[in-house]
């Protein structure tokens, strides 16, 4: 299976973790990026905000051709046991007929948001693959 890694990371954790994995996985790899970086304040508040509604706000333009992968691995952190607003906005742009492992980067190693992400996932027409809560070390 053609393999790719995407992750949207804030402060670096779940790059390295992404980075790694595509290496072991011999993926390919994309990074998902804010428009606009938020600051701190403004992610533990209205990205906090965002993340508990599942909303998305704007990313870059993901320059990655769908159609030459047929797994895709997706990493977001966790922002208020979420899925971070960028990750929303990849999950919006999902394509459909591909395999899907999603992987959740958190302090705590817990996420609220499985089934949500499931049901994107499948009402998207892929297949959820697998779902993992990956603790980030400190
Ligand atoms: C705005 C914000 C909210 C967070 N909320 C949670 C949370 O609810 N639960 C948790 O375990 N960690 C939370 N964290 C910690 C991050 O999920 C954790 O540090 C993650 O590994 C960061 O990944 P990154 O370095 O790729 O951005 C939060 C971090 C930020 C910046």
């Amino acid at each position: 299976m053609n393999t790719i890694v995407l992750f949207y990371s804030y402060s670096g954790k779940t790059k390295a973790i992404a980075g790694k994995l595509a290496e072991k996985e011999s993926a390919a790899i994309a990074e998902i990026k804010d428009v606009v970086r938020p600051g701190i304040f403004k992610a533990f508040t209205s990205g906090c905000s965002f993340a508990i509604k599942g909303k998305s706000w704007a990313i870059q333009h993901l320059n990655v051709n769908f159609d030459e992968y047929d797994r895709l691995i997706l990493l977001s952190p966790i922002w208020a046991s979420n899925p971070a607003p960028a990750f929303n906005a990849l999950l919006e742009q999902l394509p459909s007929g591909k395999t899907i492992a999603v992987k959740m980067v958190s302090a705590g190693g817990k996420s609220k948001c499985k089934e949500r992400i499931t049901t994107v996932i499948q009402s998207r027409g892929s297949i959820l693959e697998s779902f993992e809560d990956i603790k980030s070390s400190q």
